[in-house]
């Protein structure tokens, strides 16, 4: 069921329920992080592996403390740029959090996400919210209830309606090592502006398919349901000129008038890049509807989240 009913979601997550909650990246699926039976749920939901950890979600960095050890005073530097907002802190965990949360891992994820309806949900509860992305393992992240109730409707009792994400791809993922910022995922914060903040690069732990240890790098990634293959436009045209072709362009639809081509998407016409990031998500998914073979995507300019936006599709990509 879809609806607005923010005490309804309140009341069966202290039940151990599931609620799919609208975060400004993507819609999560939210259970009691500290209930193992409840987070269990979640893995069966979506058919997570177990050595996926979970991000653990709360509304105020003072909570951060309780669930793990802050031990850089670049973590708050962060967190007082950019929370709530679309970064992960990995950190050493406290014994608190049940060890399904990080599959077995020391340190866990935490996140303030920057939804009001998902914060005042959060402060209502006596505990804080595991939430990975509301959809099955390997696919496309929900940017509207409908795409959550699409996959995973049966599945959950409740999804709480936020609207459209604004962010619209998931958070970035940092872990502080030794005063240095590794970013573990690109996302809604782009590296330039961490780097702004700490005065100093950051290093980019590279996507890695042989790494489990951050799975969240697995190359497979963001199925869209459909072939896709990355690069320019025009040169891969050429190599499908026998099939029926679907684009997702940047920011200019010239291609509309090519033979071949069934339907023509662009991220941003006026090419911002925080609107292609909005968009970018519910057009792979509507291309799953069109009638194509193959759709072909254009590259973001790399910069910026124009390197996120890359990262999601090269993964769509990826057989
Ligand atoms: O924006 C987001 O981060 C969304 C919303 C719902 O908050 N959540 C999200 O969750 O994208 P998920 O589970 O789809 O992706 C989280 C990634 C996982 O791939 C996992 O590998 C990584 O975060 N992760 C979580 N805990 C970790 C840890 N302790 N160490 C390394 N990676 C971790
Ligand atoms: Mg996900």
């Amino acid at each position: 069921m879809i609806g607005s009913d923010q005490k309804y979601a309140a009341e069966l997550l202290m039940q151990g329920e599931l609620v799919a909650i609208p975060t400004e990246t993507v819609y999560g699926l939210a259970a009691n992080a500290l209930n193992e039976d409840a987070v269990i749920n979640i893995f069966e939901a979506k058919q997570r592996p177990k050595f996926d950890p979970l991000i653990v979600h709360t509304h105020d960095v003072s909570e951060f403390e309780k669930f793990a050890i802050i031990e850089s005073d670049l973590v708050y530097q962060l967190a007082e740029r950019f929370c709530p907002g679309p970064i992960t802190f990995i950190l050493p965990k406290r014994d608190i959090i049940p060890d399904i949360v990080t599959s077995g891992h020391e340190t866990v994820g935490l996140r303030i996400p920057n939804h009001q309806l998902t914060l005042d949900l959060l402060k209502r509860l006596s505990f804080p919210l595991a939430a990975p992305s509301a959809n099955p393992f390997g696919f496309t992240s929900p940017t509207t209830a409908l795409h959550v109730q699409n996959q995973l409707g049966e599945k959950i009792p409740y999804i709480l309606d936020g609207g459209k994400c604004e962010v619209g791809i998931e958070s970035t993922i940092v872990k502080v090592v030794d005063d240095e910022v590794e970013v573990l995922r690109l996302g809604g914060i782009s590296v330039e502006e961490i780097e702004s903040v700490i005065g100093k690069r950051v290093k980019r732990v590279k996507t890695s398919s042989s790494n489990p240890t951050a799975p969240g790098m697995l190359s497979s990634h963001y199925n869209p349901g459909v072939k896709v293959e990355v690069g320019d436009i025009e040169k891969l045209l050429s190599e499908h000129r026998n099939q029926k072709v679907g684009i997702l362009a940047f920011d200019n639809n010239r291609y509309e008038s090519f033979e071949n081509v069934t339907e023509v998407k662009v991220l941003s016409p006026t090419g911002s890049l925080s609107d292609a990031t909005q968009n970018l998500f519910s057009y792979l998914r509507d291309f799953q509807k069109s009638n194509i073979e193959i759709l072909i995507a254009e590259p973001a300019p790399a910069k910026g989240l124009g390197l996120a936006i890359n990262d999601r599709l090269k993964r769509a990509a990826a057989k």
